[in-house]
């Protein structure tokens, strides 16, 4: 099947056309643009790592941060310059930003970047199709239409060469958007409301993922806490209970879920945690501030104490639970006393892991109208001093599984010979002897070394040195 580049234009493939997709942002854009790839695929379009080689450009955007908005600009940049190039060797390139920043920005985009043309917002991605064949009949496409309707049920379903090519874990979308309106988000307006999948799509989809190799599913929602639907007989189910259903499935032996809020934490969630062997012991919690005051302006509707109780009730039902969160510095109004409150809030809880941000407003949201906007350089210097503190933990978390037993679900070859990369029921990166087991498995071994960002197992560095000689004559 190997084709050399230089062959390929004389063969039958040379009418088959490439798509590049560039994700940016959260992992709910990963699994959207798995699901345009799949739905291009449909179309004839074969997916390609090398923008160079695409006839279709997709930049799958993210507008969380005024940061991350901004870069699709730069980057739209250099695609006219590509696209220039091209035209001049009487090649074509459909450019298309889809996202987020579609959803935002629609018609800004087409007038700030020419080279667009077509701009599809997170909603309408079952259009794709349609808008591409408008393109090519010489039209300048914007369809940003926020519907209710499940848009995957629309998409064409993932075969298993797909699935079992992205490997043996998987993201799965169950919850799109948000009803809480926290005053710095602009999550409800670029994703809509909160509209949850019907429980039989999501099972049929998991079902599917199991029987192509898939063993570790991770449950994606902006809001994926809020999830409710209904079961067999009627039966409304909470996250929980579609936990409880999911792990049933022949295959899945690991589950995971991400992002939640705090208030929607119910009790048979916690009590999951207790039941379920298949749900991992981590948990992406994130809480922004450990200030009442600037919870109260965030609109996050808790206090940090309600946030620290929650914590109590879900490490009793499942002790060894490692948590994470989200921080967000130099919200407006927030002084030295509200960030030390912060501080005091990350020392109490150890985050096995977090993220921190400082505050970006966003267009239309009541934060970006608030008055005390915060200095730059107050912002970068509680960052800084918030990133260290939460390193010092992590490291701390890392190192503290040296010398421990862990169970590792095997992913991928590691980047040395003799090496495999899997991760632990924490979500820590682990390296593994190839001779521990096959991609799949999931392998108990003995952690000998913490590295910056990973679990060195027992045996794993040992070959590495052993099977380097190879590599260099290779
Ligand atoms: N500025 C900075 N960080 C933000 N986040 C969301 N909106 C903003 C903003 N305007 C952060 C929050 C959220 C994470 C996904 O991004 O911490 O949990
Ligand atoms: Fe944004 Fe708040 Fe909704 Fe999370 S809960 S998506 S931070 S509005």
């Amino acid at each position: 099947m190997s084709q050399t580049r230089n062959e390929a234009p004389a063969r039958a493939g040379a009418n088959v056309r490439k798509v590049f997709i560039k994700t940016y942002g959260c992992q709910m854009n990963v699994y959207d643009s798995q699901r345009m790839g799949d739905a291009l695929a449909g179309d004839g379009y074969e997916p390609t790592d090398a923008i160079e080689d695409a006839d279709l450009v997709l930049l799958n955007t993210c507008h969380i941060r005024e940061k991350a908005a901004e870069k699709i600009y730069s980057e739209l940049g250099r695609i006219r310059e590509m696209k220039i190039e091209r035209e001049a060797q009487g090649r074509s390139l459909t450019v298309g930003v889809t996202g987020c920043v579609a959803q935002a920005e629609g018609p800004e985009i087409v007038e700030r970047a020419p080279v667009v043309d077509l701009v599809v917002g997170p909603q309408a991605y079952h259009r794709l199709g349609g808008a591409l064949a408008r393109v090519a009949a010489g039209e300048r496409v914007v369809e940003t239409d926020l519907t209710t309707q499940d848009k995957f049920e629309k998409l064409p379903r993932q075969d298993g060469r797909q699935i079992a090519a992205r490997g043996v874990t998987a993201f799965l979308t169950v919850q799109e958007g948000c009803d809480k309106f926290c005053t710095f988000c602009v999550v409800p307006y670029t994703r809509g409301a909160e509209v949850s999948r019907p429980f039989a799509a999501v099972m049929e989809e998991a079902r599917r993922l199991a029987a192509a190799g898939v063993r570790e599913l991770t449950l994606l929602g902006q809001n994926v806490n809020a999830w409710s639907g209904e079961g067999g007989g009627g039966r409304r189910l909470g996250l929980g209970g579609l936990l409880r259903e999911l792990a049933e499935i022949p295959g899945i032996a690991r589950l995971r879920y991400t992002t939640s809020h705090p208030r929607d934490m119910d009790d048979d969630l916690i009590a999951a945690h207790r039941d379920l062997a298949a749900l991992m012991p981590y948990l992406h919690l994130p809480v922004q501030s450990g200030s009442d005051a600037i919870l109260k302006a965030m609109n996050r509707r808790h206090k940090a104490g309600d946030y620290l109780r929650l914590l109590d009730r879900i490490r009793e039902a499942r002790p060894d639970i490692a948590l994470s969160g989200d921080f967000i510095v130099g919200f407006p109004g927030e002084s030295d006393a509200d960030f030390e409150a912060t501080m005091e809030l990350v020392r109490q809880v150890r985050f096995a892991a977090a993220y921190s941000f400082k505050y970006s407003p966003r267009p239309g949201t009541p934060g970006a109208a608030m008055g005390g906007h915060v200095e730059e350089a107050v912002k970068t210097e509680r960052l800084e001093r918030l990133q260290a503190l939460i390193r010092e933990h992590q490291l701390a978390f890392q190192e503290s599984f040296v010398g421990r037993e862990q169970e590792v679900l095997v992913e991928k070859r590691g980047r040395h010979p003799g090496q495999m990369i899997g991760r632990s029921p924490f979500l820590l990166p682990v390296v593994v002897p190839q001779s521990a087991g096959a991609i799949g498995e999931i392998v108990t071994v003995r952690i000998e070394a913490s590295l910056p960002n990973s679990l060195m197992a027992e045996g794993a560095d040992h070959e590495n040195r052993v099977a380097q000689p190879l590599r260099k004559i290779a």
